[in-house]
């Protein structure tokens, strides 16, 4: 099975404090949740707290929220990882990633167990009873690639760039986008993109899959709304559990997934029996 909602005990949403101290802005409104990536003065670059928050947000999400779109403030998705998170001094009020390895403060399953948590603001976002989508303009660079990576949909403006930019800085990308980077253009072409680190500009992302849709700066809004629509007429058990199949179907061989298929077929009339009862 595929990630379900988390049961974590957490009922209560971020409040507008703890949003503003992650640099996020959150709106709900029926079926839609936007999120708003908002350090404009940092190139909306975010922090540990940015994703403990997003986390957060996930785990507390209104039970008819179907679809949730991420975007940043202004023109630019993301700088990726506040680059302060990796001096020893770190960011104010959060904890230095770097830190507690080099005066000694923290080991590596302190710092294995911190990435896990952070990791956690990029996974729900593959939730099946959800789907999401990154609006993307300008610069989506390193967490910010991955954070795009990590939704179902990518729509693009035209002066949208990609970068995986953590091996220019000695790291590896781990907040889990190398996996959906593989999935979409290849272990090839995902080997030579992260290990030159170049930029992928909005045409390219259209060729190699990672846009879905790429549209004019001032068209972005509207074709987001318009792909929300879409995704709404659908309905929500039929969504959810189409794809629950969907992201099993790489890992299962043919024969598993005709199971999975025709198990979920089988919950999904047996939904549409007992509604047709029920109105009878
Ligand atoms: N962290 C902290 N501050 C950042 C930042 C970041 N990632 N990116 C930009 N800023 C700050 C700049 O320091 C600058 O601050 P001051 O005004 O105080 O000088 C301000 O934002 C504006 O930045 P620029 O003048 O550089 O803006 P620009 O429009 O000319 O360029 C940019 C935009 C191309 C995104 C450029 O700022 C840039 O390359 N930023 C760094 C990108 C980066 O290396 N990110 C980390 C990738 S790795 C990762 O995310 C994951 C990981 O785990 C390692």
């Amino acid at each position: 099975m595929t990630q379900a909602p988390q049961e974590t005990g957490v009922t209560e949403p971020p409040g507008e404090e703890e949003l503003s101290r992650a640099g996020l802005r959150l709106t709900v409104e029926g079926a839609v949740a936007r999120i708003t990536i908002s350090r404009p003065e940092r190139r909306n670059a975010m922090t540990g707290r940015t994703w403990t928050t997003l986390a957060h947000i996930g785990q507390t999400l209104p039970e008819d929220v179907r679809i949730v779109v991420i975007a940043g403030e202004g023109d630019i998705f993301s700088a990726g990882i506040d680059l302060g998170m990796f001096t020893p001094e770190g960011v104010e009020g959060e904890r230095s990633i770097i830190g507690g390895l080099t005066d000694g403060s923290a080991d590596e399953a302190d710092l294995d167990a911190y990435i896990a948590e952070l990791q956690q603001g990029f996974l729900w976002l593959r939730r099946p009873d959800l789907v999401t989508i990154a609006a993307v303009r300008g610069y989506a660079i390193g967490a910010g690639f991955q954070l795009a990576l990590s939704c179902d949909l990518r729509v693009l403006a035209d002066d949208a760039v990609f970068c995986m930019k953590e091996p220019a800085l000695g790291l590896v990308p781990d907040l889990t986008g190398t996996k959906p980077l593989v999935d979409i253009v290849g272990v090839h072409r995902a080997t030579e993109i992260c290990l030159t680190a170049r930029k992928v500009g909005a045409e390219e992302s259209r060729e190699l899959g990672l846009a879905t849709l790429v549209v004019g700066v001032d068209e972005l809004e509207g074709a987001v709304d318009d792909a929300v629509a879409a995704l709404l007429t659908v309905d929500h058990g039929a969504a959810t559990a189409t794809k629950d199949l969907l992201l099993q179907a790489e890992g299962n061989t043919l024969e598993e997934q005709c199971a999975a298929e025709r198990a979920a077929q089988v919950k999904r009339l047996t939904t549409l029996a007992k509604a047709m009862a029920a109105q009878a």
